[in-house]
């Protein structure tokens, strides 16, 4: 045996026998607002900390096209990513893939968020370690509103009418890239969310009910989308059919719209420094249908390490670190993305640094959810010949009756028998 191979052995040997086998890890992970940035300070203090090192893959912004990009890499069981960033509706279709952590977080886990815990616990294995979690807001101008004498409105029929009305003020006051209204519109999984706060504060029910049935196709729901395809080209840019997270934002923060839908993470970039909006704007509960319930849409990231890891060991020590209180709580103040570690919505820091937080614990723990647990492994199919129904309602490709009675078809061939 050559000198060098001798040494390399004693020397793995002694690091094993102390647990603490440097690795090079790889996380992969999605870009939306400064979720990167934090994650990479997090990372040099665990590198610090650790003998390890931690590198970045980058995902695309939409779920959808992260989905399929994680589908290839672990059917095709590549080490190559270690520790997986994932949405919090994938649990039961990839959960075979992932390590069970419950072993390895038992100390921990009563920390967490129980129904976080819950959605990621797939037969009894927990599949990933919930990060951050998310709940939309109505996002208003309330400087705009004070001028107009309107409130913020609470039914999805009032905010159509005064969206319409500061729009209308602010172009013959000369803004003509005024808009009242900017959400997700584009055909992938932000819109199933969007369109779901639509249809079920409408009494429309769910995508698909908690006990499997489907009974979307219901006179509420086709009212819910047609009121929604009236905003397009009226109060709504008609490019919002193309429209993701981000560019509903990007319009919002640079004071061309009124409302906007949108996840926690836009408050702490629109409060920002260099925000045109800076202190111009509110957050409130999303609208309802009349005599309807606010409903919002249960989001969220969660970490996960795969069963191909050659790094298991370390990776698992990267998830805790990620989710411990500490970098919880930061990520809280920098991104206001609700915590999964109930502890820290009543931080005084995180109170007095991001409102947001503590305010929207009751939203975030009444979030609906999309139907992942009834449809299991179909539930991406299902979303998305939902969102498909939905986006040709808004394209104005059929109405919402003839395109809900096309899913309702669609879903009830995808279930075949049982979900
Ligand atoms: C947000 C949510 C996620 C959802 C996605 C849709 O990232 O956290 O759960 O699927 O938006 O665009």
């Amino acid at each position: 045996m050559k000198l060098k191979t001798i040494l390399g052995t004693l020397a793995s040997a002694s690091l094993l026998a102390t647990g603490a086998i440097a690795a090079d890890l790889t996380i992969v992970h999605g870009s939306i607002g400064r979720d990167q940035e934090v994650l990479r300070s997090q990372l040099d203090k665990f590198e610090a900390a650790t003998d390890h090192t931690v590198t970045i893959v980058s995902m695309p912004e939409s779920t959808t096209d992260q989905f399929g990009q994680y589908k290839l890499w672990l059917s095709a069981e590549s080490d190559d990513i270690d520790v997986y960033r994932m949405d919090v509706i994938w649990a039961p279709q990839l959960a075979a893939h992932f390590v069970d952590l419950t072993p390895h977080v038992a100390d921990i886990v009563g920390d967490f968020v129980p129904a976080a815990i819950e959605s990621q616990t797939v037969d009894g294995k927990l599949v990933a370690l919930p990060m951050f979690l998310g709940a939309p807001a109505l996002y208003y101008r309330s400087d705009l509103l004070e001028k107009y004498g309107e409130e913020v409105p609470t039914t999805w029929q009032g905010l159509t009418e005064t969206a319409q009305k500061i729009m209308d003020g602010e172009r013959a006051a000369g803004n003509d890239d005024m808009w009242g209204f900017v959400w997700q519109g584009a055909a992938y999984e932000g819109l199933t969310c969007d369109a779901q706060e639509w249809v079920h504060s409408s009494g429309g029910g769910r995508i698909v009910e908690l006990d499997g049935s489907i009974q979307i196709n219901n006179p509420e729901a086709a009212a819910a989308l047609d009121l929604a395809a009236s905003w397009v080209g009226t109060i709504t840019p008609e490019g919002v059919l193309n429209y993701k997270e981000e560019d509903a934002r990007g319009v919002f923060q640079s004071g061309n719209a009124v409302f906007m839908r949108n996840w926690n993470y836009a408050f702490a970039l629109a409060a920002g420094d260099d925000s045109p909006v800076k202190g111009k704007f509110g957050v409130s509960i999303l609208p309802a249908g009349e005599g309807g319930q606010s409903t919002a849409t249960l989001g969220g990231w969660h970490l996960g390490v795969t069963k191909y890891s050659n790094n298991q060991e370390a990776a698992i020590e990267l998830v805790r670190f990620l989710n411990n209180y500490e970098n919880q709580k930061e990520r809280a103040i920098i991104t206001s993305r609700p915590p999964t570690v109930s502890a820290v919505y009543l931080d005084p820091d995180v109170a007095a640094e991001q409102e947001f937080i503590p305010l929207w614990k009751p939203v975030v723990d009444n979030a609906l959810p999309r139907p992942s647990a009834a449809t299991l492994r179909k539930y991406n199919e299902v979303s998305s010949a939902f969102w498909t129904a939905v986006h040709n309602t808004l394209s104005g490709n059929g109405t919402g009756t003839e395109n809900l009675a096309k899913l309702e078809t669609e879903l009830t061939r995808l279930r075949g028998p049982r979900w």
